[in-house]
């Protein structure tokens, strides 16, 4: 977290701590109202498009169990899918007989949009796709697909957990309908944030999956009325220190401009795979035609859990990324795991010549 966030969330909790929780809530009324005006600059969309939440695990949730599928439905998603979404679709089509198909990838590694259009039928409910996968630097086609479910009318669902605040986003030119983010990673914002953006048009037709005094108002004895916005899709009692955060967060990655810290990130990366390849037991495991901060690699003879031990021990910090977190993408591929390295525009090309020599040595 940068600094000004982390003093954020510590001066809110200071005040809690001070004066009392729904009394520090009005007083910072106005900063943690914010969020949604600075989530709605992020993306470009407008503050009543925007549910903030515990994670974008949550927002994700939000969005995928409330539409409404049916037995035949078809769910089109791609290879790269992430777990807990892949879990929740298989949950939802036994329970429902709905169905999950997945959209294979194009030459790149992506997934294809000649394969997605050849598989658009009057059967298919939802198109849902991850952006930037869980293992690996792939930046999937997002707008191609938004064009594909515009074309057809059909409801699209991005994960752009690991891309907002990573590179540009604009829900206009993604064409998605809803998109789920977290605050932790790219935005640099506090732990336990996350946020859901669905648009206009389509908060009507969903109908909540969990529905609360927030999300509803109990009219009379036998009825509630939903919320008209998307604040339907959270629930009362949240993370006030976290939502103040997130909206600092937000202002401080606007304020480089994700226009300008995006070349940044992306420099370091290529610079990062350039390394890695020159090292000889390295294999760099990252597919697409486009290719992000993340960065994944494995090496021969080691595991990926110990590589990260031992890059820890040297003050690296690097994390895994298991077969079953991206079960189809992994398992295609024959992988176990990878090791997952990311860089963020704050670090130097001096970091990554250590990281690689440092690496070699470990694999020496
Ligand atoms: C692609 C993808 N989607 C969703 C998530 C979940 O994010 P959160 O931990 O904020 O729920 C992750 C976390 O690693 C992820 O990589």
């Amino acid at each position: 977290m940068p600094q000004p966030v982390l003093d954020a969330v510590i001066k809110h909790l200071k005040l809690e701590a001070e004066v009392g929780a729904y009394e520090a809530e009005a007083r910072s009324h106005d900063a943690v109202e914010h969020v949604y005006d600075a989530i709605a600059a992020l993306i470009g969309c407008s503050r009543d498009e925007v549910a903030v939440v515990e994670n974008a695990t949550r927002a994700w949730d939000m969005a995928f169990y409330s539409l409404p599928l049916g037995p035949g439905d078809r769910i089109l998603t791609a290879e790269a899918e992430y777990a807990s979404n892949y879990i929740a679709y298989l949950q939802v089509a036994r329970r429902t007989g709905a169905r999950v198909e997945v959209v294979p990838d194009d030459e790149h590694g992506q997934i294809s949009i000649d394969a997605l259009r050849n598989a658009i039928d009057d059967k298919v409910k939802l198109i849902s796709i991850t952006h930037v996968p869980t293992n690996g630097g792939l930046v999937n086609p997002a707008a191609e697909v938004g064009r594909v479910a515009r074309d057809a009318g059909i409801l699209y669902l991005l994960d752009a957990c690991q891309s907002v605040g990573q590179l540009p986003i604009d829900i206009d030119e993604i064409g998605c309908d809803m998109l789920s983010a977290t605050g932790r990673k790219y935005l640099r914002g506090p732990r336990g944030t996350g946020f859901l953006f669905v648009r206009k048009s389509v908060i009507g037709r969903l109908e909540p999956v969990l529905l609360d005094l927030h999300a509803a108002d109990w009219v009379s004895r036998d009825d509630y009325v939903i919320r008209p916005d998307a604040r339907r899709f959270e629930n009362w009692e949240g993370n006030y220190a976290g939502k103040i955060g997130l909206g600092v967060a937000i202002d401080y990655a606007l304020d480089w401009g994700i226009e300008n810290t995006w070349p940044r990130i992306s420099g370091l990366a290529s610079g990062l795979r350039e390394g890695l390849q020159a090292i000889p037991s390295v294999t760099v495991r990252d597919i697409g035609a486009h290719q992000c901060g993340i960065v994944s690699f494995t090496a021969d003879g080691k595991e990926p859990e110990d590589i990260r031990r031992a890059l820890s021990g040297e003050k690296i910090n690097v994390w895994t990324s298991p077969l079953r977190f991206t079960r189809l993408d992994m398992s295609r591929r024959e992988l176990r795991s990878v090791v997952r390295a990311s860089v963020h525009y704050y670090n130097s090309e001096q970091e990554v010549d250590r990281f690689c020599a440092v690496l070699a040595k470990i694999l020496k």
